[in-house]
C-alpha cells in the first residue's frame, strides 16, 4: 500500500492568520523527501484551505498530486490546465466540515461519465470518492472511472466506538467487487495510526489517502517523523 499525504490542514492553519505560515511548499518538499506516492489537495469551491498557486506552487516541485473536487466544470477547468496525476471527484457542501459521505455516482451516471471523459483523455487518472456499496461501485465501472476510493469515515467513526467489524466487512466486501470489475482501489477519510493496520486485512488495497492524523502528529514529532511512523504502519 501506498501513502498519499494530505496536506489541506496546513493550508488551514495558514489561511486562519492570512498570511504564509506555515509555508505549504516547504512541507510538501519535506514531504517529498519520504517515500509518499502523492500529495492530496482538496480545491474547494470556497477556496478555504489550498488555493489556486497552491497547487502550481507544488506541481512545479515535481510532485505527484491527487486532486480531490468537485465535479464542477471551474474545477474540472483547472484541472484540465494543471493535469495533476490523478483526479478524485468528491461531494462538496459549502457548510460541512469536512466531506461527508460519498459521492453519488448512481445518481448522476450521465454527467459523470461525461465530465471525466476530457480528464481521462489528458491522460489523468480519474477515482471516485464513495461509500462501499454496490449500486455506487457498479456505477463507477459503468463510467469508466480508473479508480474508487473507498470513504472510511464510518468505519473510522465505529472503531473509535469499539465496534467497526460491520463498517469493515462493508469495506473489505466493496473492495473486493471492485476489483472483480476491473476498479483499483484505495481509501481514505479517519485513517489513523490507531486503526490504519486494518487496511492490511483488505486486499490489493493501492493507496491511503491520510491527512488529519499525520498533520495532527506532526505538531508534537514533526512533519517528517509523523509521516514516517505512518509509513512504517502501512508498509
Ligand atoms: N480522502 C478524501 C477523498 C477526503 O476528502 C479526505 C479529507 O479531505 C481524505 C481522504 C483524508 O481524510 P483525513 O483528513 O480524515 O485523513
Amino acid at each position: 500500500m501506498k501513502l498519499g499525504l494530505n496536506i489541506d490542514h496546513i493550508a488551514t492553519l495558514r489561511n486562519a492568520r492570512g498570511g504564509f505560515e506555515p509555508d505549504i511548499v516547504e512541507a510538501a518538499k519535506i514531504a517529498l523527501q519520504e517515500d509518499i506516492f502523492a500529495l492530496t489537495m482538496h480545491l474547494r469551491e470556497d477556496r478555504r484551505h489550498i488555493k489556486d498557486d497552491d497547487l502550481y506552487s507544488i506541481k512545479k516541485l515535481g510532485a505527484k498530486i491527487n486532486l480531490e473536487m468537485a465535479a464542477t466544470s471551474e474545477i474540472q477547468h483547472i484541472a484540465l490546465d494543471l493535469i495533476p496525476y490523478s483526479v478524485c471527484l468528491v461531494p462538496e457542501k459549502r457548510l460541512e466540515i469536512t466531506t461527508e459521505g460519498g459521492l453519488d455516482v448512481a445518481g448522476q451516471k450521465e454527467y459523470l461519465k461525461e465530465f471525466i471523459k476530457p480528464l481521462r483523455e489528458k491522460g489523468i487518472i480519474v477515482s471516485m470518492f464513495i461509500d462501499a456499496d454496490e449500486e455506487q461501485i457498479r456505477a463507477c465501472e459503468y463510467i469508466k472511472a480508473d479508480y474508487i476510493e473507498l470513504h472510511t469515515g464510518s468505519f473510522a467513526n465505529a472503531f473509535d466506538k469499539g465496534n467497526c467489524e460491520e463498517e469493515f466487512q462493508k469495506l473489505k466486501s466493496g473492495a473486493k467487487l471492485a476489483q472483480s470489475l476491473g476498479l483499483k482501489v484505495n481509501a481514505g477519510h479517519g485513517l489513523n495510526y490507531k486503526n490504519v493496520y486494518l487496511m492490511h486485512k483488505i486486499d490489493n488495497l493501492c493507496e491511503l489517502n491520510i491527512g488529519h492524523s499525520i498533520i495532527s502528529r506532526s505538531i508534537f514529532v514533526g512533519l517528517k517523523n509523523a509521516i514516517q511512523e505512518m509509513l512504517e504502519l502501512i508498509k
